[in-house]
């Protein structure tokens, strides 16, 4: 028999195995299930009963109703931590946190009611149960109705969740849940004005997922609320399953658990650092990681990896990181290279790291459950895996076959994955992707994942069922990974992308969208996807450019590509059935267009690294909604097809097919037009052209964009109309933790002068053998270099360091 003949019955005989696996499997499950757990005989709901006794803590408050009690604890002024008993308390997986400097708290009774304040935010505790939540103006943020609990008791276990409703105000706007396949404002109806549910279940949407899909594979109980007297942001710290609806009211019901949550308010750039400041902000990625991805599942051999990485050389396109995917794996197996399609890795790796390229790989996180996998049989000797009522792992069917998954909420079981990276770093791999971490599994029918309800885990001692520690998984499995990695390069950053997660994912990995369709609808919808992972503390995302599945077309692809040049996480990938899909794979004029968007990119890298740099200090997303710019316009609160990267730049990707121009709200203020620097008045929608080689940028006047060409530091100087404006530059080695800079700037504008000043803080050399000052929308007819008059061609200064530059004449 010839070897494709061979390889083609392999191939049968494995998708054979694979349908019987997702067969019998949810067979299995459905029984274990109905033996753990008969589906609820009673529903029954409890009311909290009337306040019995409220009394005075360090932070708050403490209440006491018939049937629950609540304490109320201000962790800052302007955070505040709710705690609604009784109920499984959660283990702080997503906090990073606990060690709060003290706050001043007043308590104070009045008639039937209780208010409990800091400096910037008053909690008022009705006796009924009813919250009501203020700012430091006096302003009506939040109206809670008191929590319900509810219990749904079967035979074998009583099961117990909570329903939880806030007033929402006709206009009020709400953002955030993670990643969600819907519109930005997530309180837009679905078809036919029928109301959205969201639910918040780790789930692998199965190879293909368009608009409308719920959920998806990272799911974060959190939101943010924008309405006329203000902006709030609310973190349920549950894990378990829940439904999240927003009609009239705000609804999160909760399959069990306590229900904790924060609160806190301010503008949505104040929100986002009080939630980072909780859950952490993400660490500096490696420079290189911003740069250019190429992927694909179906790079099968070494040689197709090196024929692509040989196109970006012929075609002179940047790329800075190449993944591989399942094919790379030996029977799917994780940790495993295929020693006859990949049998010289090491030799690849380094072929491809002398080119400035790093090589990435998959990891899935079942370990076939097989007595030859060395790695399942010390995985049980370890006691490491998740586990079924009687003790036996739990098995489901992956891409190995059946498969034991690793109990990430066992400590032993974390120490024992993060010593597995070792093996594929001394191969010279540099960052990992990890896939199927909802946990997903195949099924033909039901839940795609392990049984929710008889899987048991470690809970770092205290035990619990899959309800609670599905959403966990991914965040857990990233944490194991950074800790490998920290510990076995601690002269490297970890690059780790995460498909699934929780909140807190941010400290340890980056994510992408998963498997999006090929079509203008799955491209329109990456930007609110992408928009509402940043509110939702996950600044690192971005798209499968061109779509997973399915073949774009050039004009598709092109339009997708250049979204992606402004996201955070720029890669091309695509599922293996699809035709080879690189910068280079349409032809011209797709391709010097693809070159010139990358090219640009790269030119920005100083902008997008040193808004990574801010995202350290602040958790400030990258890419940003318009209404991060102006929170009280409501005019930007729906604004879906267009975003900011960073302050500067207003990107308006192309989302429909055959534009030759596309509308765009602006927020108020000026913008520059990027391609040609006419100046244009905001606050208004206004029309722009779009040619095939382009798409609508906007800088926002008052703006210093740091750019760079080789080795020199490009500062694009984009006047403000009045007034000043600062621009900060960071810089560093780009990987490692040693020294760094900043780079502070200062601009302002008289009538007829424009004046820039310079401040350099930290030890880290000045990076750049020299400066480019360009001047936008404006000539200047003389320019000053610390008091010495200075050759100015046309608009553009040469320079080297200064402390102040002035250009008269303007
Ligand atoms: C999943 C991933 C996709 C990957 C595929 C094969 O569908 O989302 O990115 O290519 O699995 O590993």
């Amino acid at each position: 028999m010839n070897i494709l003949k061979q390889a083609s019955l392999t191939l049968r005989l494995v998708k054979l195995k694979r349908f019987f696996g997702s067969l019998f499997y949810p067979l299995q499950r459905d029984y274990l299930e109905r033996r753990c757990y008969t589906h609820q005989t009673l529903e029954a709901v409890e009311e909290i009963g009337n306040i019995e006794k409220a009394e005075p803590t360090k932070r708050g408050g403490h209440f006491y109703f018939e049937e629950i009690d609540l304490e109320i604890c201000f962790l800052s002024a302007e955070l505040v931590q709710v705690d609604w008993r009784p109920g499984i308390p959660p283990i702080s997986y997503a906090i990073s946190h606990h060690d709060w400097a003290g706050v001043e708290v007043t308590f104070q009774e009045r008639e039937n009611a209780w208010v409990v304040s800091s400096t910037k935010l008053k909690v008022i505790v009705d006796a009924d149960g009813r919250l009501e939540f203020h700012n430091g103006l006096g302003q009506t943020l939040r109206k809670e109705l008191p929590p319900q609990r509810r219990a749904k008791l079967s035979r074998q276990i009583k099961s117990e969740g909570w329903v939880h409703q806030a007033q929402l105000r006709s206009h009020e706007h709400i953002y955030g849940l993670g990643e969600r396949a819907a519109p930005l404002n997530l309180r837009t109806s679905a078809d036919k004005g029928k109301p959205r549910t969201y639910r918040m279940w780790n789930y692998d949407a199965g190879g293909i997922y368009g608009p409308g899909t719920d959920p998806l594979y990272l799911c974060i109980p959190i939101y943010l609320s924008l309405h006329k007297e203000g902006s709030y942001l609310i973190f349920y710290e549950n894990s378990f399953p829940a439904n999240f609806s927003f009609q009239a009211l705000a609804v999160a019901e909760f399959e069990g658990g306590a229900l904790r949550y924060y609160f806190t308010a301010g503008s949505p750039t104040q929100l986002l650092e009080h939630y980072t400041e909780l859950t952490g902000r993400p660490p500096l990625p490696p420079r290189w990681a911003l740069g250019y991805h190429q992927s694909r599942w179906g790079y099968e051999k070494e040689a197709a990896l090196q024929k692509a990485a040989k196109g970006f050389e012929t075609h002179d396109i940047p790329v800075s990181a190449m993944h591989l995917d399942i094919d790379v794996l030996d029977g799917f197996r994780a940790f495993t290279i295929d020693p006859d399609r990949f049998p010289h890795i090491s030799e690849l790796a380094q072929e491809l790291a002398a080119k400035e390229i790093r090589l990435i790989t998959i990891i899935n996180p079942g370990i076939k459950a097989d007595r030859k996998n060395k790695l399942f049989q010390e995985g049980r000797a370890q006691d490491v895996f998740c586990k079924l009522p009687n003790g036996e792992p739990a098995i489901a069917p992956v891409w190995s076959g059946f498969a034991a998954f690793p109990d990430f909420t066992n400590p032993q079981a974390r120490h024992w994955w993060s010593r597995q990276y070792e093996y594929l770093l001394d191969l010279g791999i540099t960052g990992f992707w990890h896939d199927m971490n909802e946990p997903g599994v195949f099924v033909l029918w039901g839940d795609p994942s392990l049984p929710p309800y008889s899987t048991r885990h470690f809970m770092e001692g205290r035990g619990g069922d899959h309800r609670e520690a599905h959403n966990f998984y991914g965040l857990l499995q990233a944490q194991a990974a950074y800790e490998a990695l920290c510990e076995y390069q601690p002269q490297q950053r970890p690059f780790i992308v995460s498909r699934s997660g929780w909140a807190g994912l941010q400290r340890y990995a980056w994510t992408w969208t998963g498997d999006i369709e090929t079509s203008w609808a799955g491209l329109r919808q990456t930007i609110p996807t992408v928009l509402n992972l940043g509110l939702s503390g996950i600044p690192y995302s971005g798209s499968d450019i061109g779509g997973f599945k399915g073949n774009p077309s050039a004009e598709l692809y092109l339009r997708w590509f250049q979204m992606s040049c402004f996201m955070p996480f720029c890669r091309t990938h695509s599922a293996n059935n699809t035709k080879p899909r690189t910068p280079w794979s349409f032809g011209e004029p797709t391709l010097s267009i693809i070159r010139e968007f990358l090219r640009l990119r790269d030119r920005l890298m100083p902008y997008f690294y040193t808004l990574a740099w801010e995202a350290t200090q602040t958790g400030h997303p990258l890419v940003r909604p318009l209404f991060w710019a102006d929170s009280e316009d409501s005019n930007l609160w729906n604004v879906e097809d267009a975003f900011l990267l960073g302050d500067a730049l207003l990107v308006c990707p192309i989302v429909e097919e055959a534009a030759t121009s596309r509308s765009v709200i602006l927020p108020k203020g000026h913008w520059y037009n990027f391609w040609d620097d006419t100046l244009i008045k905001g606050g208004r929608q206004i029309n722009l052209e779009t040619p095939q080689d382009q798409i609508p940028i906007l800088v926002k006047a008052g703006s210093i964009l740091p750019m760079q060409a080789e080795q020199q530091l490009m500062l694009q100087l984009y006047p403000p109309i009045e007034k000043d404006c600062q621009g900060i530059v960071y810089s560093d080695a780009g990987d490692g933790y040693g020294e760094w800079r900043l780079d502070k700037f200062q601009m302002r504008r008289n009538s007829k002068e424009l004046e820039l000043s310079w401040e350099e803080q930290g030890n880290y050399a000045f990076p750049y053998e020299s400066v480019q000052l360009h001047l936008h929308a404006v000539a200047a007819e003389q320019a000053w270099m610390d008091g010495t008059e200075v050759d100015l061609k046309g608009k553009v200064l040469e320079c080297n360091r200064f402390q102040q530059v002035r250009f008269e004449g303007i």
